[in-house]
């Protein structure tokens, strides 16, 4: 898989950075812990003071990292609100060196239920630290400022690594990054840079590192079903009118075929990928039911990274509590369409509403209301950087890498290779299947997140030295 005859750091290099590591661990550590007790949920529903918040310490700990330059940067909103606080730390290239430009984000999902502790009160078991972020993607923040740490501990040491470094910590990536346009338009030359590294991805497993070569695309908004002008008597006028509860059941049924495929028409599917997951681990890493059989054909990974899915995510209808015996008139879906590699968002968003109208039942007016959309991403083939990436990896694990494609969606990234196509980009990071991204106990392994930190410093040396 990689080239390791001239690639390979020595095992002396690796083996002092690694020592270097460790000693800074337990202080690293704590600063993560530190930034999971601030609830920087980037949800509009929630208090932004804390988003503001966390880019403060994100700034703070880039400064003492040895970055010289820190900014906090705000873009505005297609709505023309101001979008949320991102930080822009820097140290600009030596003449003639690269830049290496490093992304993680500050904020994170709303705690949702079902937390074993407090989502914000970080918590140690084993070796694994529970929280709301504590992986996705404040791990991300600690790998880098890891990273930035040991390499200077070398500096000080008289071993001066000629490399540039922009540490970018958006604080909107969950909210789909809405001020991110604006902001490449605002800060472009902040940003450039011949390297990036985004760690907001997942590793294969736990002792497993992994490269992400592709990601999923998205489109989401709202169906909305109307059948009456208001709600009338269940009895008097049940049987004849179908209730709009109903009838939006049966058309969000017809999103799906029989075997559990989207059933949406003209939808990209990308190639089968060559590595596949276990059955039996996917389950459990799901926390699938016994009993209950997945959906869709093909391999697992083909499934989750290669062809579209749709999940219905919010339903606004009457609540079980405040029923009563009348024929609902309206009710509406949020629906979250995760979009191939190669799938354009804005085709994908006509074949969705396209089918939609198609389906609606018995007459029933059906609108569809687009919110979000982002584009997939596929790394444009083979790079220098990704072999070295690669190398810094299986010097770190002692272990080779897989390169893998993700079901989620980073979508800023097709925007920033837009901009900068010549870039090259690795996308890497913290999570591993049983980090809980999103979902109720959250947790990083620590013992993984020590391997990226040293992968990750490996990595920024050897774009130093020249890829
Ligand atoms: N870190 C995730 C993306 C991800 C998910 C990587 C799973 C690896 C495995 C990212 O923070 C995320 O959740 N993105 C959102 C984007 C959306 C809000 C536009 C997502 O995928 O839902
Ligand atoms: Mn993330």
């Amino acid at each position: 898989m990689t080239d390791t005859t001239t690639d390979e750091p020595t095992r002396d290099d690796v083996a002092a950075l690694r020592e270097r590591v460790e000693a800074l661990f337990p202080a690293l550590q704590a600063d993560l812990e530190a930034l999971v007790r601030i609830p920087s949920v980037s949800a509009a529903a929630f208090d932004q003071a804390h988003v503001a918040a966390s880019a403060d310490a994100v700034a703070t700990l880039l400064r003492d990292a040895g970055l010289p330059d820190v900014q906090i940067l705000r873009s505005a909103r297609p709505d023309g609100m101001p979008g949320a606080p991102a930080v822009v730390a820097r140290r600009p290239a030596p003449a003639g060196a690269p830049t290496v430009l490093l992304y993680a984000h500050h904020d994170v999902q709303p705690p949702g239920e079902g937390w074993t502790t407090d989502p914000f009160e970080p918590v140690q078991v084993g070796e694994r630290l529970y929280g709301r972020g504590a992986a996705d993607d404040k791990a991300g923040i600690a790998a880098h400022v890891g990273a930035l740490r040991a390499l200077g501990e070398l500096a000080a040491a008289g071993d001066e690594t000629p490399v540039g470094v922009t540490v970018f910590v958006e604080g909107e990536e969950e909210s789909g990054s809405p001020s991110f346009h604006q902001f490449l338009t605002d800060h472009r030359e902040l940003l450039r840079a011949d390297v990036i590294v985004v760690a907001d991805s997942t590793n294969w497993k736990v002792g497993t590192p992994a490269l992400t070569t592709s990601l999923r695309g998205l489109v989401d908004g709202v169906v909305e079903v109307e059948v009456l002008q208001h709600a009338g008597h269940s009895g008097m006028f049940g049987g004849p009118v179908l209730d709009a509860n109903v009838q939006l059941a049966r058309l969000l049924a017809t999103l799906h075929d029989d075997a559990g495929n989207v059933a949406v028409a003209g939808l990209v599917t990308a190639p089968e990928p060559e590595v596949d997951y276990d059955e039996a681990q996917f389950r459990a890493d799901a926390t699938v039911l016994d009993g209950v059989a997945l959906a869709g054909e093909g391999t697992i990974a083909g499934r989750l990274w290669a062809k579209p899915a749709l999940s219905v995510i919010g339903i606004d209808a009457t609540s079980v509590a405040h029923a009563s015996n009348t024929i609902a008139p309206r009710s509406r879906a949020k629906l979250s369409l995760r979009l191939a590699p190669g799938q354009d968002p804005e085709a994908a968003d006509r074949a969705l509403a396209d089918h939609l109208a198609a389906h609606a039942p018995a007459g029933a007016r059906v609108g569809w209301t687009r919110w979000e959309e982002g584009k997939p991403f596929l790394a444009p083939g083979d790079s220098a950087a990704m072999r070295a990436a690669r190398s810094a990896f299986t010097a770190a694990w002692g272990t080779e890498p897989v390169d893998i494609g993700v079901g989620g969606s980073i979508p800023f990234i097709a925007d920033l290779l837009e901009v900068f196509p010549d870039a090259a980009i690795l996308v890497t990071g913290v999570e591993d299947p049983d980090s809980r991204a999103h979902g109720a106990d959250e947790s990083v392994h620590l013992g993984e997140l020590r391997k990226v930190v040293l992968a990750e410093a490996l990595l920024l040396r050897r774009v130093a030295e020249g890829l």
